[in-house]
């Protein structure tokens, strides 16, 4: 299976790509099955994403779908980043060959990994339905472990 259009789009032009200085929240995390490592910034403002940037040492389609996680979740309030799956991000580039999908997962764990920093630097408890594995990561989206 070839690379969508999108899925190239956002390769070759990714958004949010960078740092980000005295970010709220910082999430990063590495692919077990690949070694790529993912990093997200947030910025947070009265509980709404204000700003996200990412950075990623990965492949194609881990670019591919932190640009589009980054999109997805810019101007929604924290909460809802966290629903963000990474069946959404894939769907939403038109979807991703088979052997790629592990990459998209990095994505959703960065996000979430990223939202649990902001929680804990403010002070608001983890809800272990969410946040149990300590990853940061939802088992039921992910592998990694087992
Ligand atoms: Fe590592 Fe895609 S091969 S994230």
């Amino acid at each position: 299976m070839a690379y969508s259009e999108k899925v190239m789009d956002h390769f070759e032009n990714p958004r949010n790509l960078g740092k980000m200085d005295n970010a709220d929240g910082i999430g990063e995390v590495g692919n077990a099955k690949c070694g790529d490592i993912m990093k997200i910034y947030l910025k947070v403002d009265d509980g709404i994403i204000s700003d996200v940037k990412f950075n990623t040492f990965g492949c194609a389609s881990a670019i591919a779908t932190s640009s589009m996680a980054t999109e997805m979740i810019k101007g929604k309030p924290v909460e809802e980043a966290l629903e963000l799956s990474n069946k959404a991000v894939v769907e939403a580039l038109d979807g991703l060959p088979p052997a790629k999908i592990h990459c998209s997962v990095l994505a959703e764990e960065a996000v979430k990994a990223a939202v649990a920093d902001y929680y804990t630097k403010n002070g608001i408890e983890l809800d272990p339905e969410i946040f149990g594995n300590g990853c940061g990561s939802d088992c039921a989206a992910c592998d990694h472990c087992g």
